[in-house]
């Protein structure tokens, strides 16, 4: 371990300017540096260095940091091995401490998933208790070889397999809990296996550490999946399945196909098509959208064909549009998925798919005609503001021209209203968007909700999670990182343990390493950065979250309060209603129930 007065010390020394510049050529724009990014190609740059805070952000890619993270990322080191190498420029002493690397942290947890996938592979292969699962993937075409590809397993039908070879190799079950891999038993103590009798998935991180698992029932049973829960090293919307056995194949292609399940990553590489990931499931994050976009700017979507699939391809499509992505559809028949198709059609079938893939603007188009009648006036409208905030968000501009265009001639409306009404289209994603007026908005950061605001307004100064104190807890908030930053500040602050002062510091609380972490919390200090008035922001943004969640709560009231009434349960009914005004009246910001 590096000491963290080390590393801050090294910080205060250099200056990141010299650092970067060293490396490449920047030009001073205002109070700030630009140059061409390092991380992605360009010929105009969008690579800007912000010396008064001491960080860098490329407005094309993402990619953000501080010198720490611009050394790591552009000689491909290691954490303590940029922090030697800056440690020498600085002339700061590095002391050497034996003893486990920064960036190596949850060594526990990582072995506990590696002696389990073992475990699990091995029962698979070879038990007599694997028997049922071999013949099931038997049944289900898969054949041998990818039982090594995705090193799939087995959990056998017993409470306490991987506890016992825990036991074997000397991992805890403590160690086991909190890998997600063994649970508590209530009550009478001790622990059980969490997965059984069922095939397992490993799921790998960027680099190819398993870090958690999906298992699949052995028939029609349900929960058809169980996944492990999210653990320190899994974090459910940051991780694509798949995601580093596809990524050569991602970037020869230069194009990624993305499925929504463990099977529809199976059949297809099976097949020799390896460009493929998946999203675990329906709903694609801004994450794992820039997980891809590190790898290729070119994506074919193959979700299910199914009401969820397209619900989900819509949302999907909107935030590779957002992520500057050229994106396509290709739409399954009614009723199946990749898996499906291949097995009963053949992967011509599936080829044919992906060939005929659509622009996003005619699929959007063909799945609202279906639901809309473009023959009468409401439903020309409703495909209007269907079509106009995906439009809104097409990057380039003769394109965007192109899409109103044919919008026009297809519904027969002229193409200034249309452009008028484009005009006024607000690119709201989730209810709690939250932009401050009259600010320009770097085109990285412009899509942030309040929580995004939020999180750049303690990024910026951590001290501010004192004013969170009573007014919202962790748990309220809906994005996992902005949730962990604060519940892990707002603990520090609790305990009394000290608080790191700024952005730097504050980086250095978590594991560095992938880069991922870096640029994401120098995406929201540069939106916080961009914010005049910081105070009023910080009170209007905690406000609009607190709103937000009033929201949602009467919500979720009136749904029950139409469910009781309906089932004829007057009391209930009664009370919730009794709930209902006492939360309309409460002032905003109180706890609610
Ligand atoms: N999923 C999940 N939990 C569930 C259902 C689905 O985590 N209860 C995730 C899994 O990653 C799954 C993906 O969503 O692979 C897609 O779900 P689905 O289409 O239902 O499963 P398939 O992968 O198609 O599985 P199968 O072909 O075995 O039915
Ligand atoms: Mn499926």
């Amino acid at each position: 371990m590096i000491p963290e007065r080390t590393i801050q010390e090294i910080q205060e020394r250099l200056d990141i300017v010299e650092v970067i510049g060293a490396a490449l050529s920047l030009k001073r724009a205002g109070r700030n540096f630009k140059g061409l990014c390092p991380f992605h190609p360009e010929k105009t740059p969008s690579f800007m260095v912000y010396p008064h805070k001491q960080f860098f952000i490329c407005y094309g890619c993402g990619a953000g940091g501080d010198a720490l993270t611009f050394v790591m990322r552009h000689q491909e080191l290691e954490f303590p091995e940029a922090v030697r190498l800056l440690a020498e420029r600085a002339g700061v002493a590095v002391p050497q401490v034996s003893g486990g690397a920064v960036s190596k942290q949850h060594p526990e947890l990582y072995r506990a998933h590696e002696v389990a996938a073992r475990f699990y592979h091995d029962l698979l292969v070879k038990s007599k208790e694997g028997q049922s699962a071999r013949d099931y993937l038997t049944r289900r075409g898969v054949e041998p070889q990818m039982w090594e590809t995705l090193c799939l397993g087995y959990a056998p039908n017993r409470w306490d397999g991987l506890l016992a070879r825990g036991k074997e190799e000397k991992l805890s079950p403590q160690a086991l809990e909190k890998a997600g891999l063994a649970v508590p038993r209530e009550g009478s103590g001790g622990w059980y296996d969490r997965f059984r009798d069922r095939v397992l998935f490993p799921v790998w991180d960027a680099r190819g550490r398993v870090i958690g698992f999906g298992g699949r029932v052995l028939d029609d049973s349900t929960p058809k999946y169980m996944n492990s829960p999210e653990t320190e090293l899994y974090v459910k919307g940051r991780i694509l399945y798949g995601l580093h056995l596809a990524s050569p194949h991602v970037r020869e292609k230069d194009f990624c196909i993305v499925v929504e399940g463990y099977m529809d990553l199976l059949s297809p590489a099976q097949h020799g098509i390896r460009n493929v990931v998946a999203s675990m499931g329906t709903s694609l994050t801004e994450n794992q959208v820039q997980l891809i976009r590190k790898m290729t700017r070119h994506v074919v979507m193959v979700y299910d064909g199914d009401y969820a699939g397209e619900m989900a391809t819509l949302r999907g499509l909107d935030l590779f549009l957002e992520a500057q992505m050229r994106v396509k559809v290709a739409a399954l028949p009614a009723g199946f998925d990749p898996d499906s198709l291949i097995r009963k059609q053949g992967m011509e079938a599936f080829l044919k798919v992906i060939q005929e893939s659509q622009d996003l603007f005619d699929y959007k188009l063909g799945l609202l005609r279906r639901r809309f009648d473009p023959n009468d006036l409401e439903g020309r409208v409703r495909i209007c503001e269907e079509m106009l905030p995906t439009i809104k968000r097409v990057p380039n501009a003769i394109q965007r021209g192109e899409y109103i265009k044919r919008l026009s001639e297809l519904l027969g409306v002229a193409e200034t209203l249309l452009w008028s009404e484009l005009k006024e289209t607000k690119l709201s994603g989730s209810s709690s968007s939250w932009r401050p007026k009259g600010i320009a908005q770097p085109q990285a950061v412009k899509a942030m909700s309040a929580e995004d605001l939020l999180a750049g307004l303690i990024v910026e100064d951590p001290s501010r999670v004192a004013q969170l104190e009573g007014r919202l807890e962790p748990e309220q908030l809906k994005g996992e990182e902005v949730r962990e930053l604060v519940s892990q500040l707002m603990n520090r602050s609790r305990e009394k343990s000290a608080l790191p002062r700024d952005h730097r510091e504050l980086l250095n609380l978590f594991e560095r390493g992938t880069g991922d972490w870096e640029s994401r919390v120098i995406r929201w200090l540069a939106w916080a950065d961009s914010v005049e008035e910081k105070d009023r922001a910080l009170e209007e943004v905690i406000q609009c979250i607190q709103q937000g969640q009033r929201r949602t709560s009467l919500e979720n009231l009136q749904a029950s309060i139409r469910k009781a009434e309906l089932s004829g349960d007057e009391e209930t009914t009664a009370q919730l209603i009794l709930q209902y005004n006492q939360l309309v009246k409460a002032p905003v910001g109180q706890a609610e129930p």
